[in-house]
């Protein structure tokens, strides 16, 4: 079989949560808002923070164990790892290096992260898939993990009530069906606007002092508003343009699972394409926006739910700091059945 012929599909997810829940009454008595603002333009009632021993290796490695689990594989079974973060536990080295320590994955495979921020895991799924169509690589990990809570300035309302921690996590295999698993894909970016969304100092331009702490450059930053109206654009361009690719109309896709930052702009991205809500699942209203984690908490949870069965067109979409964006197209693909 030549390798040009493999497909990649997802053959398990799992993931995982911090238990502490933080609410919006709680935000509430922090800074200056309210439970029916935020619900009213976010659609977020809770999220969930991590504490200590909860960094994005920790809580990518306990999903990247339920997927394994579900699979009924083993770490040994990993052939390649890829994590999509933008809040690495360190800056170097890789998170999937301390994830691949925890988990006790192989030595002889690469580990490695992608920085995409909320379009993360897309980005990290086409690499994977591009990597293993060479036959090179017959299992990998995907896992999108993050720990906003600690780049959130806990001060200012206009982002700390959007965002939230946790991890998904999917193993990905090669079979020689076709037409199944990941179908067609785009992703590209935008750094003419990267200040729309950034963190100004942290890095190797402008490393922490003491000055930069004191006036809070070290968190993320965010024009909402811009946000907001490149996200429905994109993401709403991008489906359609991979239906385009694959040659298939979204009244054939039985679920979208967009990136979760925010229910209106899901709503206004459902209503571009002409899809009821209820193929658009949501956990937001739980998790707030957990960035490159959201999309396979999103699929996690509409899978174990019995919603997504055997032969089913699932269309993933995302939007993110970068700017970046990403969509793919997927046959969901059960071996056995
Ligand atoms: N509570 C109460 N009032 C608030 C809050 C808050 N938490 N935050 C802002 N306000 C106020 C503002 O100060 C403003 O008051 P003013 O009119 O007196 O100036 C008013 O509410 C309206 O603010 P807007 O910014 O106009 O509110 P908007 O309707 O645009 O909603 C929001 C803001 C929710 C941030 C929205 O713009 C949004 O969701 N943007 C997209 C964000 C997003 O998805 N980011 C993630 C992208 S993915 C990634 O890579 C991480």
């Amino acid at each position: 079989m030549s390798s040009a012929e493999l497909s990649v599909f997802i053959r398990a997810v799992g993931v995982r949560t911090p238990e502490r829940k933080l609410t919006n009454a709680e935000l509430s008595k922090m800074v200056d808002t309210s439970d029916e603002w935020i619900q009213t333009r976010s659609g977020i009632r809770e999220r969930r923070i991590a504490g200590p021993g909860e960094n994005p290796s920790d809580l990518g490695a306990h999903a990247a164990a339920q997927a394994l689990e579900r699979a009924g594989l083993t770490p040994a079974d990993v052939d390649l790892l890829i994590v999509a973060t933008m809040t690495p536990d360190v800056p170097f080295p890789s998170t999937a290096c301390l994830l691949q320590a925890k988990l006790g994955l192989r030595r002889d495979i690469p580990c490695f992260d992608v920085s995409a921020a909320c379009s993360g895991f897309v980005y990290a799924l086409q690499v994977a898939r591009d990597m293993m169509r060479s036959g090179a690589y017959r299992r990998a990990l995907v896992v999108g993990a993050e720990k906003l809570s600690s780049v959130v300035d806990w001060s200012d309302r206009t982002t700390c009530v959007l965002f939230g921690d946790g991890a998904g996590a999917a193993v990905l295999e090669t079979t020689a069906e076709r037409g199944v698993g990941l179908l067609g894909n785009l992703l590209g970016a935008d750094g003419n606007n990267a200040e729309l969304l950034h963190c100004a100092a942290g890095g190797s331009a402008a490393p922490a002092t003491a000055d930069s702490l004191r006036e809070g450059r070290h968190y993320l930053r965010m024009n909402g508003k811009e946000v907001f109206r490149h996200a429905v654009r994109v993401m709403a361009e991008s489906c359609e343009r991979v239906l385009a690719q694959c040659g298939v109309t979204s009244a054939e896709v039985a679920w979208f699972i967009p990136h979760q930052a925010n229910i209106r702009i899901l709503e206004a991205v459902a209503s571009q394409l002409n899809v009821g809500m209820e193929r658009f699942p949501s956990n937001l209203s739980r998790y707030g926006n957990t960035s490159a984690a959201s999309i396979p908490l999103a699929l996690e949870e509409a899978w174990k739910d019995g919603k997504i069965k055997h032969g089913d067109l699932i269309l993933i979409v995302a939007f993110g700091a970068g700017l970046t964006w990403g969509a793919t197209l997927l046959r969901w693909h059960e071996p056995s059945r």
